[in-house]
């Protein structure tokens, strides 16, 4: 069969990657998609907000099934355009993204279906939200309801920092109209964790764990990225805490999304904090997680066009999802000064060390190719993984291996994983 992926990162590479180990298909496509990516599919370039032109191209060549990496296109509705004319496609239609597109949305669906969550409000005055403040405890949380490039959350330390966190969002509009709407949210202290699942509109099939570091700098410090690291599994995910989530999280969600008529086939990305009083929703995502993807995936074990059919067909049950019994770590080189301004251009090298190792992968993220050179072309690099026998050894070998890669202006964070040696 012929399979066309959109999207151009890290993500997009690691579900490149493991497509290309089906057999059933027979010729892969990328749009856009990076340099890393051409090694393995044709890259095609198509933007991935065009969505009429990514179904032209999808009909013009015969593609059997298109997998969806990226938000914007997914809650913009892209599988709507590709389903109108007959074309099969992975992910969210535009009505069940929302649970990503809209905090206040997801956020009044777990009230509704007592799916566990910080308490909030919403707003769409920006007084209104100001008066609330006084009467609110910090750390409060500030959630601009659109998609803002994962950067629409503020955790305000006390009333005036809030004030102008509300004045940033609904007034200035940093994020656009992402900031028509303000959730205020209570702020959540715990273990955070993601969790991906394989939906078919009516059953969840979560995959295994994994967690994110989602600030620029060790420690937690710096901005809020789109995630500078990840680890798989999290020991912190418990067989106990898993059956808690299924039964009172990912199951009620599925059924929520259903009896809204918002039926959800797709990846359910589930942000968590394991809270003292129990895991709670942080977010929900429709799509595969970025760089969870590069630590999960690797470890599974199914043939991945598989499980899309199954979700597509309604057919999860006859699925059951197998991972190997090891675990992962992903370390990503960024661009010094990201998520803010940076350099790009640059020559990387050492990418031939990876070549034949079945436990190091290098996925690209923001790299093209310039005179056949791989060059540097994004905030996010490249996502070093390495698989181990356990999380110490996956460690390990990822930080040695970003050793082997070298670039002008290679930053990366040295603590990915480092909480797992305190348990
Ligand atoms: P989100 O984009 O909603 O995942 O938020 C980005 C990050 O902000 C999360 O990964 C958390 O670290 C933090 N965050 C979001 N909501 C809360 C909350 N209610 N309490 C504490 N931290 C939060
Ligand atoms: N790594 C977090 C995300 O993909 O949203």
């Amino acid at each position: 069969m012929k399979v066309l992926v959109i999207g151009s990162g890290g993500r997009e590479h690691a579900i490149v990657r493991k497509i290309a180990m089906s057999p059933k298909v027979d010729r892969l496509y990328c749009a856009p998609g990076n340099a890393g990516i051409t090694e393995l599919a044709e890259c095609v370039d198509i933007a991935v907000s065009n969505y009429i032109g990514l179904a032209d191209f999808a009909e013009r060549e015969g593609i059997d099934l298109t997998v969806v990496g990226p938000d914007d296109p997914l809650v913009g509705g892209i599988v709507d355009v590709f389903e109108e004319r007959g074309l099969r496609v992975f992910g969210p239609r535009r009505n069940a993204a929302i649970i990503e597109g809209s905090k206040s949305f997801s956020k009044d669906l777990m009230k509704k279906y007592h799916i566990p969550s910080a308490g909030y409000e919403t707003f769409t005055s920006s007084e209104k939200a100001i008066e609330y403040l006084k009467t609110t405890g910090f750390p409060t949380v500030l959630k601009a309801d659109g998609l803002a490039l994962g950067k629409g959350v503020l955790i305000c330390n006390d009333y005036e920092e809030a004030v102008c966190g509300v004045h940033q969002i609904m007034e200035e509009k940093q994020f656009g109209s992402a900031g028509d709407k303000l959730v205020i949210e209570e702020f959540m202290t715990g273990r955070e964790v993601s969790v991906l699942a394989f939906c078919d509109g009516t059953r969840v099939l979560p995959m295994t764990s994994a967690q994110d570091h989602k600030r620029a700098k060790d420690g937690d410090c710096g901005l809020n990225t789109g995630g500078m690291g990840t680890f798989s599994p999290s020991p912190f995910y418990t067989a106990e805490v898993d059956e808690f989530c299924r039964k009172n999280i990912y199951r009620p969600t599925m059924d929520a999304m259903k009896a809204e008529g918002r039926d959800f086939v797709g990846i359910l990305f589930v942000g968590l904090m394991l809270t003292k009083e129990g895991p709670k929703v942080l977010e929900y995502n429709a799509r595969f997680g970025d760089p969870e993807t590069q630590v999960v995936l690797p470890r599974m074990k199914n043939d991945i066009i598989e499980v899309f059919e199954a979700c597509i067909d309604g057919k999860l049950d006859s699925i059951a999802l197998d991972f190997e019994d090891n675990a992962a770590v992903c370390v990503v080189l960024a661009a010094e000064g990201y998520p803010e301004h940076y350099e790009k251009g640059y020559p990387i090298s050492g990418l031939e060390h990876f070549q034949g190792k079945e436990d190091f992968f290098v996925f690209h993220a923001g790299t093209k190719l310039a005179g056949g050179n791989v060059v540097t072309n994004g905030g996010r690099i490249l996502g070093i993984t390495a698989t181990g026998k356990d999380l110490k050894e996956a460690r390990r070998k990822a930080y040695e291996a970003t050793g082997w890669i070298s670039f002008d202006n290679k930053y990366m964070r040295n603590d990915i994983g480092k909480a797992i040696e305190e348990v």
